[in-house]
């Protein structure tokens, strides 16, 4: 396999320690994300445990389908490339829309991961053998399995809806490993189970994110993702650096990685043929692969 390895979202959190774990193991990591300043020093924190190529940081705010597209074309332009981790993810209090006027759970978690993948498929087919992992949550659990809409229907709650585009986003890789069979790109979700990290504390201490009948029990589930989610982002990171580069999936794709780092069961739901071509229709229709600006 080729050793340079693209992490997005990779300068903090489970992404900064899959990117230092890729980088143990001979990896040159390219890590993505907004902040400049953060992005230099998790590239020191990375070089200092590399054993392979340098580091390197590329700036893209990742709810941006336009700076989607434009990150493609320089990492495609970059060289060969053997692995893929979309790493980013995020939940939102309250609904937002993104620049592009997305419902941003969606966009952040699926649309985002979908077309960065896309638009690297030609660069991975070359360079195969390689991997793409996309980051799995387990806040599918409670998230609506319906894709008749883009928006699910109800009020906006956080956390199911975070739920909900991880599962389009699984359903996605579902459809990908099956495409991408005999191509030499497997493709593969990892559960990183919880960790403590900006995401979590800074969205999970509030009642709004879930739905009314759980606000009733709130400190109950208030104090289930306090536990769920206090472990080292090290840990964590263990399913996708698995699913990134064990011997033991060589020849094998479409596999979700637990946070046990080893193969578990799909999520219920990610595999229903409905589903699946619901979301494609949706990623097509909102994230053509060719934007306004590239005719
Ligand atoms: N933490 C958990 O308990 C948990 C549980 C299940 C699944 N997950 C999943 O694991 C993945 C990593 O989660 P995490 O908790 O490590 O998240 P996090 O703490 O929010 O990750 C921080 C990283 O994300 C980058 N980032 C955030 N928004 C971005 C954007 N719009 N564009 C580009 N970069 C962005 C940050 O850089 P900048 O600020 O510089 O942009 C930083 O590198 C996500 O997919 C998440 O859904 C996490």
């Amino acid at each position: 396999m080729n050793r340079r390895a693209v992490v997005t979202a990779g300068t903090g959190g489970i992404g900064l320690e899959t990117a230092k774990g890729l980088a143990q193991r001979g990896f040159a990591v390219t890590v993505v994300g907004r902040n400049s300043e953060r992005g230099a020093a998790a590239v020191q924190e990375i070089a200092a445990v590399a054993t392979g190529g340098a580091p390197r940081f590329v700036a893209a705010d990742l709810a941006s389908l336009g700076q989607v597209r434009e990150l493609a074309e320089r990492l495609a332009d970059e060289g060969p490339l053997g692995v893929l981790v979309n790493n980013v993810g995020a939940m939102f209090a309250d609904r937002q829309r993104t620049v592009d006027g997305i419902e941003a759970s969606f966009a952040v978690n699926h649309l985002s991961p979908y077309l960065l993948t896309e638009l690297l498929l030609d660069r991975l087919r070359a360079d195969a053998p390689s991997r793409i992992v996309n980051v799995s949550s387990a806040a599918i659990k409670s998230a609506k399995r319906t894709f008749d809409t883009v928006e699910p229907p109800g009020g906006y709650y956080g956390f199911h809806w975070y739920g909900r585009a991880k599962l389009a986003n699984l359903a996605y890789t579902v459809h990908l490993a099956e495409r991408l069979q005999g191509s030499g790109v497997a493709v593969f979700a990892a559960d990183p189970g919880g960790a403590a990290t900006d995401m979590t504390d800074g969205t999970m201490t509030s009642p709004k994110i879930v739905s009314p009948p759980l606000r009733l029990l709130w400190p109950l589930v208030r104090r289930a993702f306090a536990r769920g989610t206090s472990g080292p982002a090290s840990m964590a990171a263990r399913s996708s650096l698995f699913a990134a580069t064990d011997a033991s999936l060589d020849g094998r794709t479409g596999l979700l990685i637990g946070s046990e780092a080893k193969p578990v069961r799909l999520f219920r739901g990610a595999d229903d043929p409905r589903s699946i071509e619901n979301v494609l229709r949706f990623s097509r229709e909102l994230a053509p692969l060719h934007g306004p600006h590239h005719p």
